[in-house]
């Protein structure tokens, strides 16, 4: 990596964990319903966007390290456009997480630093139609997960259903951009591997 890259790496991780994150879309939670959770509620909400937090923490690693290792410049552009979006995504669940009284995941900067290998390796060794395979995978995966989400929610809590429910519009819509854009689909095993890695991340941080 470049001393430019470096420094942007290092920019895009301290804005993700440390930082707080602007939307540019105001959050799809601001219906005014007011909740009326039970604690066990609560509680299970709290782990479900604490998970959809780290997934966008991951994702804003992911499309950094995918940036950071092409060296075209209008796939760039379409990644910073979908990763603007992941911003806004950032900054709703964060919101809710807060307004559920609870907290990150703690483990945020060692999920951001594998996503981020993980997306620029994508970029570097397989190059720009496979990193666009990485995306389509990512964001169906994402998807199926959210959708799942869509299920365990509690029905009271429309708030968070709103977000989980818009986000998962928009991953849909970013999944479709690298397909355009000439994704080639990943081979199964590493799809697998994958799915693995979601799962180990999505177990621990519905806890931590
Ligand atoms: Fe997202
Ligand atoms: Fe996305």
């Amino acid at each position: 990596m470049t001393p430019d890259a470096l420094i942007l790496a290092a920019d895009s991780a301290l804005r993700t964990l440390l930082a707080e994150p602007r939307a540019s879309r105001p959050t799809p939670a601001a219906n005014g319903t007011p909740d009326s959770l039970t604690e066990a509620e609560r509680r299970e909400s709290a782990a479900l966007m604490r998970v959809n937090h780290v997934g966008e923490v991951c994702a804003q690693a992911l499309y950094t390290g995918q940036m950071l290792a092409s060296r075209n410049a209008a796939l760039r552009e379409k990644l910073a456009e979908a990763s603007r979006e992941e911003t806004d995504h950032l900054a709703w669940t964060l919101q809710r997480l807060r307004e559920l009284n609870d907290r990150p995941s703690l483990l945020n900067p060692v999920w951001y630093a594998g996503a981020f290998a993980i997306g620029y390796a994508a970029g570097k060794l397989g190059g720009d139609r496979l990193s666009l395979g990485f995306v389509v995978e990512t964001e169906n995966q994402v998807e199926a997960h959210l959708d799942e989400h869509m299920q365990r929610l509690p029905a009271k809590d429309l708030a968070s259903r709103a977000i989980v429910a818009q986000m998962k519009d928009d991953e849909v819509q970013h999944a479709r951009m690298a397909e355009r854009a000439g994704a080639v689909s990943l081979p199964g095993p590493v799809q697998g591997l994958m799915k693995l890695a979601a799962k180990v991340m999505t177990t621990v941080a519905h806890r931590i």
